[in-house]
């Protein structure tokens, strides 16, 4: 990066042991350009320049008076912009991998197919030796609708796309560079009009004071009676009681929800056990270490030039 001496950084997390996760990979990509290691290891708090976070604790920005940039190991960044001790215009950057966006396509299209083709219904006739033919629909009578135009949404789009599956997708502002085949509702109202007749409701939105609970019954009540959500947000995206209620009165026939209000889901949580809900841990994606160190090193060196680092987010627009 320079010749002079390689830019201090500090891993912030109350969840995860960044240095396990990403150090072999910051270590790789750096060649000596920049340091990273968790606050214990930080001899002088004023000379570290850059934090590498996930969900860091509430004093965690405190010792640290020099920061440059702060970086989320992940795509969402509502949780770091949340913090109570963020400091105010510290640029903050979220990871933009392409593998994130595949991973996510992975997931949503495995659940859709997964209902679409009424596996867990042959899984049950295969237990009892039965030979049963499941109908097929024409992939293009099956609406999918996906809630966000980001890269996530994108990458979404393709692969429902690719199976022949009718995709709409719902965005903020109309695409630089739409999708074939795919339909685009954006600006206000665009959410609510994606859900009408959905058979499937993919949500990628980033969490935001606009989308916040965004997930409710007027919205499910939208879709096609006895449609799927797939829930691959964030969980304050959904108001939880309303899934509840919309599955009881039949609007929807079930969800697969990776994330939840509270992580881990708890214990006594009335989602588990529920036969309708097919629950995951919040597996949907994850950058990929590789990208989380490129990425650090590419927004390091902007930061050492002086410039805003590229992975910036809009800080009032909360992505
Ligand atoms: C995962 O949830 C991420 O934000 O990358």
């Amino acid at each position: 990066m320079t010749a002079h001496r390689a830019m201090q950084g500090v891993y912030l997390s109350d969840q995860y042991d960044l240095s396990a996760l990403y150090g072999p990979a910051i270590t790789a990509a750096a060649q000596g350009d920049l340091r990273i290691a968790t606050p214990a290891g930080i001899d002088a708090p004023e000379e570290v320049e850059f934090a590498l976070c996930w969900q860091p604790a509430p004093e965690a920005f405190a010792a640290y008076p020099n920061l440059k940039f702060v970086m989320a190991v992940g795509a969402g960044v509502d949780a770091l912009l949340a913090h109570p001790g963020l400091p105010a215009d510290l640029p903050v950057c979220r990871v933009r991998d392409p593998h994130q966006g595949q991973q996510m396509a992975g997931y949503a299209l495995h659940e859709i197919l997964h209902v679409e083709r009424r596996f867990p219904w042959m899984a049950r006739n295969a237990a009892s030796r039965l030979w049963k033919e499941p109908p097929l629909r024409v992939p293009g009578d099956v609406q999918v609708a996906v809630l966000g135009g980001g890269s996530m949404g994108r990458a979404v789009a393709q692969g429902v796309a690719a199976l022949g599956f009718s995709a709409r997708v719902a965005t903020r502002r109309a695409p630089e560079d739409p999708l074939p085949g795919v339909r685009y509702l954006h600006g206000a109202g665009s959410v609510p009009a994606a859900a009408e007749g959905a058979d499937f409701l993919v949500n990628v939105l980033p969490l935001t004071a606009q989308t916040e609970s965004i997930l409710d019954f007027a919205l499910f009540d939208r879709m096609a009676r006895g449609g799927w959500l797939v829930q691959i947000g964030r969980g304050e995206h959904l108001v939880e009681a309303d899934l509840m209620a919309a599955l009881d009165a039949g609007l929807l026939a079930g969800a697969s929800l990776d994330v939840a209000r509270v992580e881990p889901l708890p214990d006594t949580h009335p989602f588990w056990g529920d036969p309708r809900l097919r629950i995951t841990p919040h597996v949907a994606s994850a950058a990929t270490a590789r990208s989380v160190a490129e990425q650090l090193l590419q927004s390091a060196r902007e930061a050492r030039q002086g410039r805003r680092p590229a992975l910036a987010v809009d800080r009032a627009a909360g992505y």
